[in-house]
């Protein structure tokens, strides 16, 4: 399965859901590769951090950026059990590629108003990309955090269908 995190708003826990992903399905045994389609880097950051650690990271991890991430992962798709994606917090020709051969885009964001506005805009880009990949999921999923020392309620639905 290839998975992209894809969310144009920065700091809503898209790198922290790639790289968990990556680590719990490589753990359940899985060949994975991460692919770190994000100019900051902070998902081949932890890997090289846990490759310090642990000797190796227990999956393989690649940088992509723009249509090679369409091109690459194509490529590439065979030869892993499960890709994940993570697209970066901009609209970039990295994401828009990324959810063209991707089978499910997950949506994190906060459960804010404003960060709530921003899923129509998220949304047109999927929209787009599912003239190329109609198989795409989207699913959104609120981050987590806590707040008044109680952890709020998560939300996961499915994006409304294009
Ligand atoms: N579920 C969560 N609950 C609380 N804090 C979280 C959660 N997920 C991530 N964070 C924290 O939120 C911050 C932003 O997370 P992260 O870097 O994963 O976001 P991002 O969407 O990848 O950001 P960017 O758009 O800059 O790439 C980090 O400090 C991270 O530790
Ligand atoms: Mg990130």
């Amino acid at each position: 399965m290839i998975i992209v995190l894809a969310q144009t708003k920065g700091g809503v826990g898209k790198t922290t859901l790639a790289v968990n992903l990556a680590v719990a399905r490589s753990v359940a045994g899985s060949d994975l590769l991460l692919v770190d389609a994000d100019e900051q880097a902070t998902a081949s950051d932890f890997t090289a951090i846990r490759t310090e650690k642990l000797g190796s990271p227990g999956y393989t991890a690649i940088q992509l950026s723009g249509s090679a991430v369409r091109t690459q992962v194509l490529q590439l798709a065979a030869k892993y059990d499960d890709i994940i994606i993570d697209a970066g917090g901009r609209d970039t020709s990295g994401l828009r590629a990324a959810l063209t051969v991707a089978n499910v885009a997950v949506v994190p964001f906060q459960p804010r108003s404003f960060d709530i506005w921003t899923l129509d805009k998220v949304a047109r880009p999927h929209c787009r990309s599912a003239q190329l990949q109609p198989d795409l999921a989207g699913v959104g999923g609120a981050k987590l955090r806590r707040r008044t020392g109680r952890r709020q309620r998560s939300g996961c639905d499915s994006l409304e269908q294009c």
